[in-house]
């Protein structure tokens, strides 16, 4: 399967026969190559209800027909844009669905969660997917915690944390995570989208080689990586 970053914390993940697409942040996405008209989706996987996160959601979901996963309160949300009730599946924290691509598990997180127009969101999350063999870790908006030990039980293949600092976990945290979940594989987002949260990834890799077991996968928006 291919996981190409469209900068930001958007990413589509594409297995051979499913295209899915993570928090959806595209045409006002200072980093994105794309546009929110030319992406391709079959489920879209919304983490919380931040604006960097949801901006280009209920379009594509509406012309493309993806089926939308996000926690109960966003897929109300969704609703209220126009999105098809028989597209939205509204999970909680904990909870897991299988779906055609593989089984998605709704993951903790700790941040905020209000939606664009200022209603309430639910409470943020992050997913663990398991798609073709593999354990994808999707960490969402957050801080570090110690809980992420507990996703890290039956191991993770690749992380996606963010490095950003300021609304995120930054670098440093961002090392203690992937430690924490014991990834194999790391790619870092939520970074070098506007000046607040700009950072140097190649320092940040030659940091997670040196200090712990994972391999450092650096995209440039709208670079892939085949997992
Ligand atoms: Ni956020
Ligand atoms: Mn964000």
């Amino acid at each position: 399967m291919k996981l190409t970053w469209y900068g930001h914390s958007t990413f589509l993940l594409e297995t051979e026969s499913h295209a899915v697409l993570i928090d959806p942040f595209l045409d006002d996405n200072p980093a994105s190559p794309v546009k929110a008209a030319d992406v391709a989706a079959d489920y879209i996987l919304l983490t919380h209800g931040h604006f960097d996160h949801v901006a280009d959601a209920a379009a594509i979901a509406q012309r493309t027909e993806a089926t939308v996963i996000a926690n109960f309160e966003i897929g109300q949300w969704l609703a209220k844009q126009g999105v098809s009730e028989a597209k939205i599946i509204g999970m909680n924290t904990g909870g897991a669905v299988a779906t055609k691509f593989g089984r998605v598990k709704m993951t903790l997180a700790h941040h905020s969660s209000s939606l664009p127009d200022g209603s309430y969101g639910g409470s943020p999350g992050g997913y663990l997917l398991e798609v073709d063999g593999q354990r994808i870790y999707v960490s969402g908006d957050t801080c570090l915690f110690l809980d992420m030990k507990l996703i890290g039980v039956g191991g993770v293949d690749v992380a996606v944390l963010p490095i950003g600092d300021l609304f995120t976990m930054g670098p440093a945290d961002s090392l203690e995570a992937v430690k924490m979940v014991g990834a194999k594989r790391v790619v870092p987002c939520h970074f070098n989208t506007w000046p607040p949260i700009e950072q140097d990834a190649s320092s940040w890799a030659e940091t997670v080689r040196q200090q712990t077991a994972a391999e450092p996968l650096v995209l440039e928006p709208g670079g892939s990586v085949e997992l």
